[in-house]
């Protein structure tokens, strides 16, 4: 097999990348390692940057997310009983961002990606880069018990966190820098109507939790737990329980409560290794970096990066020009730890630390009171969130 791009991973990476390639008229193989059915039921992000939502509309795949995308100009920050909303359309020029769960934008990727004919396997095995300092690298993989090998100009990793393209780059190559947190969070979608039009991030005595939604129909919730929390532990009830503790505010606002239909547990880190290439490889979205989830930017960064690689592709096939190629990596390096900066900064001042001390909490609480007074602070919030233009 033969193909210009050899894409690892079949998540928004790269599914995306693939769709960009197609329409630039670049051949590209996906493979993935889980079932197709898994990768659409896969429960994680569902806030759209302005700037995927351009990205998704642009390209062709918007339909559906124009249709039941909710769009959103304000978010909600919680603390001290009281709300207090941050309009972020009107700060940043009419920006906002879109609640679109993850995985209906990859359901709607892998709809087009059918629909060109081009190559997407799933649940293929032993995915293996090698000879990524030769001219024509080799992807290594078996399907149906079958060994196969797939000869390409470029392989894109976009196999996420725990995949294999960064450990096949040689340790001496490459820097990590890495920061655990003491927390995680426990997510639920239950049945019931969202009680807000937009997100509450609440900073509460007893934890962090934020409301947010998937649908009129679906509310989605999530609390601070241990980052090895026991699911076991959380009957429906205690569930409810904490989030009405946490989330309620004394303009007797509270979140409706619904059958529950999906629980998880996810833990949070800072991840980035630089630089994201090595020779004929190029790592893009969680493969490169990871971000904890309280500014929305995971997902948003994987879309970024992948633009930009499907422009210098195109740079690359189009007037053989490597300048593209070249600056892949330093450039996404900046927009990484722009978000990387903003979600730590969001996830130190709304959790709670299990060895926080008194000053620490007071010290947050007058960094949440400064914030939501101040309209130079709330516009430094608003554009992060929102997300800076893609081809920044
Ligand atoms: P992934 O989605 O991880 O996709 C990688 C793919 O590669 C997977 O399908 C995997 O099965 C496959 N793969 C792995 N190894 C191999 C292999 N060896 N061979 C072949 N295939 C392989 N981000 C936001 O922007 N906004 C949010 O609101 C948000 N909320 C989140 C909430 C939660 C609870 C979580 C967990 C994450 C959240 N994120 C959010 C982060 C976001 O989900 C990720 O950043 C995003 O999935 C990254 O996409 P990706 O394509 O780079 O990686
Ligand atoms: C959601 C996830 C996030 O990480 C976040 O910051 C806001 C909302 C969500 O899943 O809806």
């Amino acid at each position: 097999m033969r193909t210009q791009v050899a894409i690892i991973g079949a998540g928004p990476a790269g599914l995306m990348l693939g769709h960009l390639l197609h329409l630039r008229g670049i051949d590209s193989v996906i493979l993935e390692n889980r079932s197709r059915d898994y990768v659409i039921e896969r429960v994680r992000a569902g806030v759209l940057e302005q700037g995927t939502v351009d990205l998704m509309t642009s390209t062709g795949v918007g339909d559906r997310l124009r249709r039941e995308g909710m769009r959103h100009d304000g978010i909600h920050l919680a603390f001290n009983g009281r709300r207090h909303r941050i309009d972020m359309a009107e700060l940043t020029g009419g920006r906002a961002i879109t609640i679109y769960g993850q995985n209906e934008v990859v359901k709607d990727l892998i709809d087009a990606r059918l629909e060109t004919g081009r190559p997407l396997h799933f649940e293929v095995g032993s995915v293996t880069p090698s000879r990524l300092t030769d001219d024509t690298p080799v992807v290594s993989f078996t399907q149906d018990g079958e060994q196969h090998e797939l000869l390409c100009d470029f392989v894109a990793g976009c196999d996420g966190f725990h995949g294999v393209c960064r450990t096949v780059i040689p340790s001496s190559h490459l820097t990590a820098y890495e920061r655990e947190y003491p927390f995680g969070w426990l997510g639920i979608l239950a049945h019931a109507a969202p009680s807000s039009d937009e997100l509450v991030y609440s900073n509460h005595p007893r934890g962090f939790a934020l409301f947010s939604m998937r649908s009129p129909q679906v509310t989605r919730l999530y609390l601070q737990c241990a980052p090895d929390e026991n699911l076991d532990e959380w009957p429906d009830e205690r569930i409810w329980d904490e989030l009405r503790q946490r989330l309620s505010t004394d303009d007797g606002w509270r979140p409706n409560e619904g059958e529950i239909f999906q629980k998880a547990v996810t833990g949070m880190r800072s991840f980035v290794v630089e630089p994201m290439r090595f020779e004929r490889l190029f790592l893009a979205g969680d493969a490169a970096h990871i971000v904890p989830p309280t500014g929305a930017k995971g997902l948003n960064l994987a879309m970024a990066d992948v633009n930009r690689l499907a422009h210098a592709f195109a740079e690359f096939y189009q007037s053989n020009r490597e300048d593209g190629l070249d600056a892949y990596s330093d450039r996404g390096l900046r927009r990484t730890w722009r978000a990387q900066r903003f979600s730590w900064w969001m996830t130190t001042m709304l959790h709670r630390p299990p060895d926080e001390s008194a000053f620490d909490h007071k010290r947050q609480l007058a960094e949440l009171d400064y914030l939501v007074s101040s309209r130079a602070a709330m516009t430094s919030l608003a554009e992060n969130y929102v997300g800076m233009p893609f081809d920044d």
